[in-house]
């Protein structure tokens, strides 16, 4: 397993905080010097307490956060944060809230095809179209409708088929099951799991379920106060947490599996 994908070299992240009377707001840094990797057609889950830096983390790999320093590899070759966003064909990402991600006065069908039509020739648009709804098993009727006419499920299922039209080789899964029933999940879990093991995509994982990360990752790697303060594979982390930290978390657990 040394092959990665992606690789984040002392990446650390600020965030302005309140600005008092014109004065220059302070920056507070919430990330602090990240070292990870990213192996190719791996899922690595990121875990932590609320605030810990999980969402920012995703975040800073898509160039969606502006104060940050460090280096990102992607496929051996060096990006400065700044630069992140000209990966947005390699590396897309999905939130939680599939409803808010998606335009609610467009159908799900334009909504994918305004994608499409940046890789595309008019031609095989239709046709990509299909194959997408098909991958993420979203009947084809579900072109005519609406945001708000789709379950839970079938939201992210359209956002997930959204993300793909630019097919990327990396997916950013920011809680993207948390809102959703313990069965619709699963589906979820299964659609991502087929995406990786048929199309070789290589998935970070944001949660706070750590029983999501038990049942679906391979590597896991455990953040608070924006610092990672272990990493591992599933296996060894929630059998052996070398982590008070860790430990705490996994005996939040309500009922282990
Ligand atoms: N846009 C922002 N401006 C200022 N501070 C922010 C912003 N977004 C996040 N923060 C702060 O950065 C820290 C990390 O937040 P982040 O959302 O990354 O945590 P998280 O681990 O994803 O939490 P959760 O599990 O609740 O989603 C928190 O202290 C948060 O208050
Ligand atoms: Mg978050």
């Amino acid at each position: 397993m040394h092959n990665p994908i992606l690789e984040l070299n002392n990446v650390s992240v600020f965030y302005p905080g309140q600005r008092l009377f014109f004065k220059k707001p302070q920056l507070t840094q919430v990330l602090h010097s990240i070292n990870l990797q990213l192996q190719h057609g791996e899922i690595l889950a990121i875990v932590g307490e609320s605030g810990s830096g999980k969402s920012t983390l995703g975040m800073s790999i898509v160039g969606l956060v502006n104060d940050i320093s460090g280096k990102y590899i992607y496929t051996n070759t060096m990006y400065d944060p700044s630069n992140m966003s000209d990966l947005r064909k390699e590396i897309q990402i999905i939130f939680q809230d599939a409803l808010s991600s998606l335009n609610p006065r467009m159908r799900i069908g334009s909504a994918i095809e305004e994608v499409i039509k940046l890789h595309h020739s008019e031609a095989d648009i239709e046709q990509r179209l299909q194959e997408l709804l098909d991958k993420v098993d979203l009947p084809s009727h579900t072109k005519g409708k609406y945001p708000h006419e789709l379950s839970g499920g079938q939201r992210q299922r359209a956002c997930i088929a959204r993300a793909l039209a630019v097919k990327p080789k990396i997916l950013i899964c920011d809680e993207v099951v948390s809102a959703l029933d313990v069965s619709v999940q699963a589906k979820i879990l299964n659609l991502l799991l087929k995406l990786v093991s048929e199309d070789g995509l290589s998935i970070l994982f944001t949660t706070h379920d750590l029983q999501v990360v038990e049942s679906f990752a391979h590597r896991v790697i455990v953040m608070k106060s924006g610092r990672i303060v272990e990493t591992g594979s599933v296996q060894d982390v929630f059998r052996k947490p070398d982590n008070n930290y860790t430990q705490k978390l996994l005996e939040s657990i309500p009922e282990k599996v």
